[in-house]
């Protein structure tokens, strides 16, 4: 029979995971659409799949996935962007996505420190993060860990294309 101090450790092991973080595969599409899914983007393997390869061999992009137990059970990805206005670059963190049984558990934090180191080691002065308003859980998340709130986001749908003006559509 287990003592009291096993069966304690044993939970506490079970609620602070050893959280550990790769860099994403194409074989991590299956698990990467499901967390995309959940996100609000329904995205299937294929899909993910076709994704993975245009974005993988990109060096100024990177996915990357926290394993609990070997299984994925979250996700980031960041990107490199370019300031035009001023000299040097930004980081961008494109999605983030934990498992919803899994949250609140420290995955989602050190994915976002995965994803800061790696864009601080290619020079980038700030990490911005879009995030829709409703997602004020999110919200919380992201102040809790250093991030503020310093603009709006606007948005405008450009599908279905529009023709170009007659003056662009001679180049
Ligand atoms: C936001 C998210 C990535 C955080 O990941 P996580 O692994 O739960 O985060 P951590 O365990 O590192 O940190 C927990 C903190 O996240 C926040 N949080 C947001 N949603 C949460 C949830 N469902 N359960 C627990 N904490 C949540 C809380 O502020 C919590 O901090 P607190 O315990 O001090 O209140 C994750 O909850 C998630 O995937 N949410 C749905 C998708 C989403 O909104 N993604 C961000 C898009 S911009």
């Amino acid at each position: 029979m287990k003592s009291q101090g096993a069966i304690r450790a044993a939970a506490d092991a079970a609620a602070t995971p050893t959280v550990s973080i790769r860099r994403a595969e194409i074989g991590d599409a299956g698990p990467l659409a499901g967390l995309m899914t959940e996100l609000g983007y329904p995205t299937t393997a294929d899909e993910m799949a076709d994704r993975l390869r245009s974005i993988l061999p990109h060096g100024d992009y990177l996915v990357a996935v926290a394993l609990n137990n070997g299984q994925v059970v979250g996700a980031i990805g960041a990107l490199i962007g370019y300031y035009l206005e001023k000299n040097g670059c930004f980081g961008r963190v494109i999605a983030l996505s934990v498992a919803s049984g899994h949250r609140g558990r420290g995955f989602g934090a050190s994915l976002l420190a995965h994803a800061e180191s790696w864009l601080r080691a290619r020079g980038a002065v700030i990490c911005i993060v879009n995030s829709s308003a409703h997602r004020t859980d999110a919200h919380r998340f992201y102040r809790r860990e250093g991030y503020q709130a310093t603009g709006l986001r606007f948005q405008k749908d450009l599908q279905p294309p529009v023709p170009l003006p007659a003056s662009d559509s001679k180049i």
